[in-house]
Parts: C-alpha cells; sequence; structure tokens
C-alpha cells in the first residue's frame, strides 16, 4: 500500500511488531546517537509514513500508541495483519526466541520488504527456514547489523586501501552477559548470538570475506559451566591472523576492532574510530612511525540507524541493493555455531 506524497515521490507505508527498547524505548536514551529505535528512525524518514504497530505487551504498545500519533495498535501481528492492508515494510523488532514465527508471519503477510533484527534467529536451522519462505513469497529481508550503514565504519572500509597489507584484525566485545550455555539456546539470551553476531558481521563486511574453520582458545567457564571468555583465531585470504575475543564477565561494555596493516592501522569501535598512517618518525632517525591521520573527518552523527532505514527506501525505489541481505546474516550465524562447537 503506497500513498503519494506531494513532490510525487511515493511514501511507503511500515508497520513494527515490537515496541520494545530497539522498537521504540532506546529513541529516548539521551546518550545514545538518535535515532537509536525501529520507530524514531521510521518517523524520521520523510519517505515512509509508520502506519502500525504490534505487542503482546499492552503497556509497551500503549506508551507507542501516545507517542505515534494517529497510528493503528494490534496485540498480536496476526491481528494487525487481518486488519489493515498490508505494508510496503513490515520491521520484526521482538525477542530472540519470537524471530522466526514472527518473520514467517510477515512473510506471509507479503510486504514489499521486512526489516528484520539482528540476530536471524535462534539458530541457522530456524534461519533456513525463514530464507526458505522468504524465498517463495519473493519477499526481501534485511537484517539491522546497523554498522554496515555507519559513516565511521564505511570510513573504514574505504581506509583499509590505506594501511597496507592487512597484517592482523582483531575484533573484541566485553560485557558482563554469559557468552554461551547450552540451557540458553531456547530464549538466546547469550552474548555469542547477541553481539557475537555483530562482531562477526562487521569482520566480514570489512574484510568482504567469510569467516570459517576457527582455532578457539582461551575458553573460561564458570562453576556453572557456562561459557565466560574465547577468543577465537580465523584465516582469511587477506588476513592470516584475524581474532575475535568475548568476554561475559566485564563490568563494562565495549565494542571494538583493531585492524593492523603493513602501513597503517584503523581502531574504531563505540564511541571511537582513530585512522593511522606510517610517517616519518618524530621520535627516531630514519625511522617510520604511526601517526594519526589529520586528513581524516568524520560526521558527528554516524547515522547508522537513519542511514539503514534510507537503504530500505533506496532498495524498494529499486536505486539500491540491500546492504545488510538476509543471506549474509545467516552466513554469520552459521560462524557463531561453528565457534560454539569448540567450547564442549
Ligand atoms: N541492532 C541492535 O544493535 C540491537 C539492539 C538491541 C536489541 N536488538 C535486537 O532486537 C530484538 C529485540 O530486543 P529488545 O532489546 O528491543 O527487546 P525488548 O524485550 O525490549 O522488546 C521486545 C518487544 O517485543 C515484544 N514481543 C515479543 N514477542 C512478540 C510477539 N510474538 N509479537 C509481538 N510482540 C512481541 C515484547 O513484548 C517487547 O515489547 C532482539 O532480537 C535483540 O537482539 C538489536
Amino acid at each position: 500500500m503506497s500513498l503519494n506524497s506531494k513532490n510525487n515521490s511515493k511514501i511507503y507505508t511500515a508497520a513494527l511488531v515490537g515496541t520494545g527498547r530497539i522498537g521504540f524505548s532506546l529513541g529516548f536514551d539521551k546518550k545514545r546517537e538518535q535515532p537509536a529505535s525501529h520507530t524514531m528512525a521510521l518517523l524520521g524518514n520523510k519517505r515512509i509514513k509508520l502506519i502500525a504497530a504490534a505487542d503482546t505487551d499492552s503497556e509497551h504498545l500503549a506508551d507507542w500508541k501516545k507517542f505515534v500519533k494517529g497510528a493503528e495498535t494490534f496485540s498480536s501481528s496476526e491481528e494487525m495483519y487481518n486488519s489493515i492492508p498490508t505494508p510496503d515494510i513490515i520491521t520484526v523488532a521482538v525477542n530472540e526466541d519470537s524471530h522466526m514465527k514472527e518473520c514467517l508471519a510477515a512473510i506471509e503477510a507479503k510486504p514489499r520488504l521486512i526489516i528484520l533484527e539482528k540476530p536471524v534467529a535462534l539458530n541457522s536451522t530456524q534461519a533456513a527456514e525463514i530464507a526458505e519462505a522468504a524465498d517463495k513469497a519473493g519477499v526481501p529481508v534485511m537484517v539491522n547489523h546497523e554498522r554496515r550503514f555507519a559513516a565511521d565504519y564505511n570510513m573504514a572500509k574505504t581506509y583499509l586501501k590505506n594501511i597496507g597489507t592487512l597484517q592482523s584484525v582483531r575484533g573484541e566485545l566485553y560485557s558482563g552477559l554469559r557468552i554461551y550455555g547450552k540451557e540458553f539456546e531456547n530464549d538466546g539470551a547469550y552474548s555469542l548470538l547477541h553481539d557475537g553476531t555483530h562482531l562477526v558481521d562487521i569482520i566480514s563486511w570489512l574484510l568482504d570475506e567469510k569467516l570459517s574453520k576457527p582455532l578457539v582458545t582461551g575458553i573460561f567457564k564458570d562453576d556453572k559451566d557456562v561459557v565466560r571468555n574465547f577468543s577465537a583465531h580465523f584465516s582469511t585470504p587477506s588476513c592470516a591472523d584475524v581474532t575475535i575475543s568475548m568476554s561475559g564477565r566485564s563490568r563494562f561494555f565495549s565494542f571494538g576492532l583493531d585492524i593492523l596493516g603493513t602501513e597503517g592501522r584503523i581502531c574504531l569501535g563505540n564511541g571511537y574510530a582513530k585512522f593511522y598512517r606510517r610517517k616519518e618518525s618524530k621520535l627516531y632517525t630514519g625511522f617510520f612511525s604511526l601517526s594519526k591521520d589529520r586528513s581524516i573527518h568524520l560526521p558527528k552523527k554516524t547515522g547508522y540507524f537513519s542511514n539503514m532505514i534510507q537503504n530500505a527506501v533506496d532498495f524498494l525505489d529499486k536505486k539500491e541493493k540491500l546492504l545488510s541481505p538476509l543471506s549474509a546474516a545467516i552466513e554469520d550465524l552459521k560462524v557463531l555455531e561453528e565457534i560454539k562447537t569448540k567450547f564442549i
């Protein structure tokens, strides 16, 4: 159901399933770069009209209804799909254990595009079911691995050609959330899935290569046999030393990458982005040192969420391909599952 705007460019209708943190409330976090929720990002795009939302939590839904004037609300997606004309975009932002059910229901509603929160699903079997259904119905699905859309990560991807041959790539995620325990597979409440999907995705995207056959070291399990630390080492055609390290016993949250080339280095993560190149050393005669590249100016906002929504619009306009397709996110899930097998 596309509407027409004044300047005659199409307005795409959108509906949201899941009005929780990423669906809605993170949009009010003053410390985060905004928009930081699907609601705010959809409302912020002039080419989109947010027409409805569904949530099984009546409080979340009532708060959302108060904020998004004129939109309809429903206590289930089924009720929503039965009540409104099929929107152009359906965003699925429910908890991991409902990704498959809600994504399959969204596919059945046949929108022109689905935006699915990461990770695709609880496991790659469920993800394959989503892919098969999407394929059959001809419904494209993009996954919100938002760093792919952020200005700083895009700058890093471009800057890779300035740092020579890659020597190492380190990706790190430190938090207090458990890394993995079999008992958490049913609800997906473990960091390997939750956050690991971001790490694997951004490294694969930056290198434009698949990660596979990890050597896993540094596995630390707590007294309940729950994995709290590990490092997974990979080799790719462009870099012989790619490491993903995660901690689930840190009393802080940190996400970052350190990419070392033969002529430079890129350090970027949540809250920082630094680009270095070799320059004649100020410290030692006849040597080169790494020096911060002053020619790099990053915009104040990375645009990680609004650019993702813009990609959806550009895709529907047939101007752009999906920059975070379902297929890539399924590959990410498979890498996480390969790592998981080494924990036993
Ligand atoms: N891209 C990111 O960086 C990012 C950040 C946070 C969360 N997420 C992902 O977004 C998803 C949601 O996380 P959250 O933190 O917003 O969780 P949340 O619990 O705050 O919100 C989820 C909402 O979905 C609703 N819900 C659950 N099942 C439903 C169903 N079947 N039908 C309708 N509503 C349903 C819940 O009632 C809740 O309001 C997760 O997959 C999470 O991994 C992604």
